[in-house]
């Protein structure tokens, strides 16, 4: 699957998105290794902290299904630049995906892509742990 049909399912995942508070909708889209896709929106609930960003929300879909491998993610919002992923969704990503491709993508339907080793340098992860 090509990078802008990616972006592209993340536009529409902004449909699903419920940002009672913020109103500012995010959708996201991660590809898996075989090719399948899995989206999501970002969901808020009155307890403002138990916010869940778009992007985990497609991928905890994804890793619920039985999803282990991922190539890349694609983030679209209501902003009219490029929405980069939230440092809690690096850190997320960083453990469950490795080295995958961000893909953002901005009003005009311009692409960005960025590897995440180049969004979180030096992170903590499980070699920590050991
Ligand atoms: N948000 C995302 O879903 N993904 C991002 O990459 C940045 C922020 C959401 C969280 C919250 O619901 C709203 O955008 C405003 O911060």
């Amino acid at each position: 699957m090509d990078k802008k049909t990616l972006a592209l399912k993340a536009v529409e995942a902004k449909k699903v998105s419920l940002p009672a508070y913020s109103s500012f909708h995010v959708g996201a889209a991660i590809l898996t290794e075989d090719g399948k896709v899995y989206s999501g929106g970002n969901i808020e609930t009155s307890s403002y902290s138990l916010t869940i960003c778009a992007e985990r929300t497609a991928l905890f879909k994804a890793i619920s299904e039985g999803e282990r491998k991922f190539k890349a993610i694609a983030i679209a919002s209501d902003a009219p630049e490029f929405c980069p992923p939230c440092g809690a969704c690096r850190q997320v990503m960083y453990d469950l995906c490795g080295d995958i491709d961000i893909i953002m993508i901005n009003h005009k339907e311009e692409l960005k892509t960025l590897k995440l080793s180049e969004m979180l340098p030096f992170p903590f992860g499980d070699n920590e742990l050991k």
